[in-house]
């Protein structure tokens, strides 16, 4: 499965939450790949103190013919166990040009590569903008922030988009007055979970590079539950809070761009 993360005005935390799913999810036991593919320039290895290379330039050098899955396997450093990160430069106008080179077939590429390995892909695709092209034509989670700026500035974006190009999820991001489920609610959206303010859980997850012990922190606790929820059966439902195991019967959804 791929999943392509956005977020909207107001609302910090979008790399960190991306960076944090695929670790939540390799501590799951299942192969995670971190794509940075913000288009206002990459942080991701400046925090994890590793190198940009390989990353998304030397996969838009290589790539620039075609992309298959290898190349992408081979831009990916590996952090931990199962964990996988492709960093970004972190000019925006060079992480622009790679992408620009990588085109349209970056994200079928990527889907691909989640198909044929089993793992999931996490986008980090930035500010959900208009001409967000690794997202196709709509990122699968929207990232929000519950304050009265974040809330005016997702409905406004999501005003803006037709129907076929909105998102499924929302993940709720850091603390305000707005209730999370009600805000799902408000903006037509799935809520996928809601991670709270946790600086230190940001810095703890950064600083020990995505692995099982990052993790130890509110906010990877709501990582977790949210992974949980990821992968649970696509029989489950999502809002309900019985374990997934009792809605056996339920009837199917269509993964997300898998
Ligand atoms: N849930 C959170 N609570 C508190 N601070 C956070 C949280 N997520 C991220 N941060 C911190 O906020 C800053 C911006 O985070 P980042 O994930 O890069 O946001 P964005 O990608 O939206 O710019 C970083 O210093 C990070 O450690
Ligand atoms: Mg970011």
């Amino acid at each position: 499965m791929i999943l392509a993360l956005a977020g909207t005005k107001g609302a910090p935390g979008t790399t960190t939450a991306a960076f944090g799913l695929a670790a939540a999810t390799a501590a799951q036991g299942q192969p995670a790949i971190f794509v940075e593919a913000d288009p206002d320039g990459g942080e991701a290895a400046l925090r994890l103190g590793i190198s940009r290379h390989p990353g998304l330039a030397s996969l838009a050098t290589v790539g620039r013919h075609g992309l298959s899955p290898e190349m992408l396997r081979g831009a990916a450093q590996a952090l931990g166990e199962g964990l996988g990160v492709v960093v970004a430069p972190s000019a925006p106008h060079q992480v622009r040009a790679c992408l620009d080179q990588l085109g349209p077939s970056f994200s079928a590429a990527l889907s691909e590569l989640a198909e044929r390995s089993g793992a999931l892909v996490v986008i980090d695709g930035g500010r959900w903008r208009q001409d967000a092209a690794v997202l196709g034509p709509a990122p699968e989670i929207v990232v929000v922030s519950p304050t009265l700026e974040g809330v005016d500035g997702a409905a406004g974006r999501l005003a803006g988009v037709d129907a076929a190009h909105r998102p499924r999820w929302l993940l709720v991001v850091g603390e305000g007055p707005h209730d999370p489920p009600e805000l799902a609610d408000h903006l037509g959206l799935e809520l996928l979970g809601a991670l709270g303010s946790d600086g230190a859980g940001a810095e703890a997850l950064w600083a020990g590079r995505g692995e099982p012990r990052a993790l130890r922190s509110p906010l990877g606790r709501g990582l977790r539950q949210i992974t949980d929820r990821l992968s649970a059966p696509p029989t489950a439902n999502l809002d309900a809070d019985e374990p997934s195991r009792d809605l056996g019967a339920q009837p199917t959804r269509e993964p997300a761009r898998s």
